[in-house]
């Protein structure tokens, strides 16, 4: 008997605690609450979809008849923190993994695998995008690209959400010079390093709210780029002085 998909956030978000990844519950709930909203025949796009823990969330919440496309190339690439190059290996598990962890979540048949880099998939995927959460390759070039090439096919008014913002320097730089300063977009806000956006523009004194209730959260990034060179630096128990627990990376 094929397990049912979750029907509810928390049946979610206990269908993946077991899932590798990087989300917190704040994070999930982010994610289920855009998707939820999201009207018939809508699409969801996913890039950097690891071993499946916040794809399941985002297929799990989609209303029926919405395309969940995640797309990773699974080749052992900017798997997460510190981890830019590793093997094939561990991108050909990551892939098995994956499979197997929507398989038992329930949601296989609802999330289209393109395992392309986002930069090769931009044809396999028709028509615009109503919500698109990127959390692929964190370097500046590749998180830029993916925010400007793959941003300008969201629908006016739909949704981008960003993980690791304010938190990787590659990502921030990608969004101060995107989203920032780009008047596009509409920050929302943020549940730790998940940023939310509109794709709404800004004109004027609007605009100048919004450059600047973005740089507002340039403190937390600073402190986050601090408690990593002390983890690296392995002085992880001085993150404490910063509120940190010391063993986390941030995210
Ligand atoms: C931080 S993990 C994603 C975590 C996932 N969203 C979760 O909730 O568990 C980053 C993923 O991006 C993928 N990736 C790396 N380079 C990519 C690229 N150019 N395009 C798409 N995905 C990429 C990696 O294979 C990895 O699985």
């Amino acid at each position: 008997m094929p397990t049912a998909a979750p029907t509810s956030f928390d049946e979610a978000f206990a269908a993946v605690s077991d899932v590798e990844g990087w989300m917190t519950p704040d994070q999930a709930r982010r994610l289920w609450d855009r998707a939820s909203e999201l009207g018939q025949g809508s699409r969801i796009v996913e890039i950097g979809s690891f071993r499946g823990r916040s794809a399941i969330v985002l297929a799990s919440a989609a209303p029926a008849g919405t395309e969940v496309v995640a797309i990773d190339p699974h080749i052992g690439t900017d798997r997460g923190p510190q981890e830019i190059v590793t093997t094939e290996e561990l991108g050909q598990s990551d892939n098995e993994v994956f499979n197997a962890n929507l398989e038992a979540a329930g949601v296989r048949e609802r999330i289209r695998h393109v395992r392309k880099k986002s930069e090769d998939a931009l044809g396999d995927v028709d028509g615009a995008i109503d919500l698109l959460y990127i959390d692929g390759a964190h370097r500046y070039g590749p998180a830029r690209d993916d925010i400007v090439r793959w941003g300008e096919r969201v629908v006016a008014g739909g949704t981008l959400l960003i993980h690791d913002s304010f938190s990787s320097v590659g990502v921030t730089l990608a969004l101060l010079q995107s989203t920032t300063f780009g008047g596009s977009w509409t920050y929302i806000g943020r549940s730790q390093s998940m940023a939310e956006y509109r794709h709404t523009p800004t004109r004027g004194s609007g605009r100048a709210r919004n450059v600047g209730r973005q740089l507002a959260q340039l403190p937390w990034f600073l402190r986050n780029v601090v408690i990593k060179v002390l983890m690296v630096a392995k002085l992880g128990r001085l993150t404490r002085f910063l509120g940190h627990d010391a063993e986390t990376w941030p995210y």
